[in-house]
Order: structure tokens, then C-alpha cells, then sequence
């Protein structure tokens, strides 16, 4: 009954407690194919710049962004504050989407570690910003105030693409106010599949990116940092004291350059999944979901009032994992659930709300 209990995907590891997971794409599980590549990556000492595997991801991924160089982290939470870090220094402001990860969900490490002021603009409801928030939220020279460094982006947002006009005109917004900018991608592989725009088109507005190796791509671990050769070689020193420096990391770049390599293309399955999660919920009257917004691998569900928990338990009891945000539970589609757990899914949904 469970989809992790076959498939090629999960062979070789110990899984009888495998469900259908929705809760996010990090869940997804490293295939034999992924892992005979980890078997297979030639090591070094990461931290002394010799683990020849680590360097090819790296420069694959600067050359893929149109950017400089790149840096190998363990998190893109990581990735992100070291960008941070090398952008803004104590005193210093970055600005951001009140809903994006880098503010909302990173712990406030830029504040904690970094002295550096979140200044959050409420997001709209496709996860952008407009050129007037950002042009009024950028600091004069004023004692009173911060000094805006850095604008953030993320794309994509909730599963929802930025359209790449707006990430041009945003950036040429902070960059003529003298600000740098920096875009979390973590999921920048599912708006370049969706848009059919290359990474480097994706990337040429802004000065650095973060992007997700093990989000959709279906890597255990990691995330790439790319920039200018001076971010890169600051971001460097971020890492280590952020405790990031990795040694024969070359078996996890290995699953990297696999997920570059074979896991990219595939990103549409997610969202061809997705689309037919939310139109096969939409048809259950007491439900809501918003078919029109999903774009890529996420499904926003609102199971209506009193019934967050009581589904997620009936699900679960079906072998079927999903969170528990309020009023809209996120549902994300990624490598290990395929058509079969979609209409599983739909079903016993039909059926919790048939029974009630
Ligand atoms: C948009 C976005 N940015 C950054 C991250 C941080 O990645 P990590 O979990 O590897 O720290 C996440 C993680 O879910 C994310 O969704």
C-alpha cells in the first residue's frame, strides 16, 4: 500500500515505515542510481579546496547561473546567511518579502548573527513585491535610520513563479538605489522548467543566488551558492564560521551533479502531479483549493474550518503524510509520489469527508 514499500527508488534501504509523504519536497529519498554515484564520487579535503567532485559541482553550477563562481553548504539556510553576512554588516538592513523563507523561516540568523535588520514588505498573493514597496522601503542617509544593503528575493514563492520582468524591475529598482541583490532559488529548477527560461536568464538581474540541491532535485543534502569571485571567497570565510566546512563532501556533491544531470527535466512530473491533486480535491465540495495558482509543485488546501487535524489523522491512518498549517495545508508533490498516490490521496480525502 505504500508507495515508498517499491519501486526502484527506495531499493536497498530498510523502509517498511515509508509513506506517501506531502508535507515538502525535502522529503524525497536518494535513488540506487544516486546513491552509486555517492559510491562512486572521488574525495578530498573540501576544506583545503582538493575534493575534485565538490569543485566540478561548483563550477557546473557558476557556469549554469552566468555567474562567477559558486560555494558548496551543507543547508540553504547557509547559503543564504552567508550571502547575508557578506552583503550587511551590523547596523546594516536587508529587505524582503515578509513571506519569504530567508525572513520568515531562517531563524533570524542575519539578526542574530549578523547584527543586520530584517526590514519585511508584505508580500503579495503570487509571492511578489512591487517596484513602489521597494523604492519607498530603501533608507535615506539618516542617522535614525539602518543602511539598506541588500534586497532579497525568492522565486520560486510558494510554488508560485515571479515573473522574470518584475525580478529585472525589482533588482534595477535596489541596484540604482545602491543596493546589492540577492535571490533565494532554492526552488529556481521548478521556474525555469515551468518558464522555459535557462538558469542564466533566471539569474541575470540579480548578484548572487542560493539554489536547492535537495528540494525537487531529490539531493540528501545541499545547496550552492553563486556569485562574484569576492562574494564566493567571503562566503568562504562565512561558512567556516558558520561551521560549514565540510571535508570528503565529494559523495555529497555526487548527488548533486545526478540531480543536475537527471532530475531537472523531471521537475515537470511534479507539477503535472500537482495540477492533478488540486483539480481532483476541487471537485470535493467541502473543500477549497485554488487550481489557478498551482504553477509548479505546490497545492494549497483549505479542508474548511475544524477539519485540519481530523484529516490529517484519517490520511495518516492511510498512509498518507501531510502538514498542518492553518487555514491552508500545503500540499508539495516531488519525485516519490507519482499518479497512484494522487488519486489514493483524492480518495481517501473524498472518503474522510463522506464519512463525517
Ligand atoms: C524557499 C526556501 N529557501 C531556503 C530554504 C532553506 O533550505 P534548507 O532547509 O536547506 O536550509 C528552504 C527550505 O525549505 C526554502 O523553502
Amino acid at each position: 500500500m505504500y508507495a515508498g514499500m517499491s519501486g526502484s527508488n527506495h531499493a536497498g534501504q530498510k523502509n517498511s515505515d515509508l509513506m506517501w509523504d506531502f508535507r515538502s519536497d525535502t522529503v524525497t529519498r536518494p535513488s540506487v542510481e544516486m546513491r552509486a554515484a555517492m559510491a562512486d564520487a572521488l574525495v578530498g579535503d573540501d576544506v583545503y579546496d582538493d575534493d575534485p567532485t565538490v569543485v566540478i559541482l561548483q563550477e557546473k553550477l557558476a557556469q549554469m547561473a552566468g555567474m562567477e563562481s559558486a560555494l558548496f553548504f551543507p543547508t540553504g539556510t547557509q547559503s543564504n546567511l552567508a550571502a547575508l553576512l557578506y552583503y550587511c554588516g551590523r547596523g546594516d538592513e536587508y529587505i524582503a518579502g515578509d513571506e519569504y523563507h530567508i525572513f520568515r523561516d531562517e531563524a533570524g540568523g542575519a539578526a542574530v548573527l549578523g547584527g543586520i535588520s530584517p526590514f519585511p514588505l508584505p508580500t503579495n498573493n503570487t509571492g511578489g513585491l512591487t517596484v513602489e514597496q521597494v523604492s519607498a522601503s530603501v533608507k535615506p542617509d539618516d542617522p535614525h535610520c539602518p543602511v539598506s544593503k541588500l534586497l532579497c528575493l525568492e522565486n520560486t514563492v510558494a510554488g508560485r513563479v515571479q515573473d522574470q520582468s518584475l525580478i529585472q524591475a525589482l533588482s534595477e529598482t535596489a541596484k540604482n538605489k545602491g543596493l546589492s541583490v540577492h535571490l533565494d532559488g532554492a526552488r529556481i529548477f521548478n521556474a525555469a522548467i515551468k518558464t522555459g527560461l535557462s538558469l542564466k536568464e533566471l539569474c541575470a538581474p540579480v548578484d548572487s543566488i542560493s539554489i536547492c540541491l535537495s528540494k525537487g532535485l531529490g539531493a540528501p543534502v545541499g545547496s550552492v551558492l553563486c556569485g562574484s569571485h569576492a562574494l564566493i571567497r567571503q562566503a568562504k570565510r562565512m561558512r567556516k564560521i558558520l561551521g560549514g566546512g565540510m571535508r570528503q563532501v565529494g559523495v555529497l556533491a555526487a548527488c548533486g551533479l545526478y540531480a543536475l544531470e537527471n532530475n531537472v527535466n523531471r521537475l515537470s512530473d511534479d507539477h503535472n502531479t500537482a495540477l492533478r491533486l488540486a483539480e481532483g480535491l476541487n471537485e470535493i465540495p467541502e473543500v477549497s483549493v485554488d487550481v489557478s495558482a498551482v504553477e509548479t509543485n505546490m497545492v494549497f488546501l483549505n479542508p474548511g474550518e475544524g477539519h485540519h487535524e481530523n484529516l490529517q489523522r484519517h490520511l495518516a491512518e492511510n498512509g498518507i503524510l501531510i502538514g498542518l498549517q492553518i487555514p491552508e495545508i500545503r500540499l508539495v508533490t516531488h519525485m516519490n509520489v507519482d499518479n497512484e498516490a494522487i488519486d489514493f490521496f483524492i480518495q481517501k480525502t473524498k472518503e474522510y469527508y463522506a464519512n463525517k
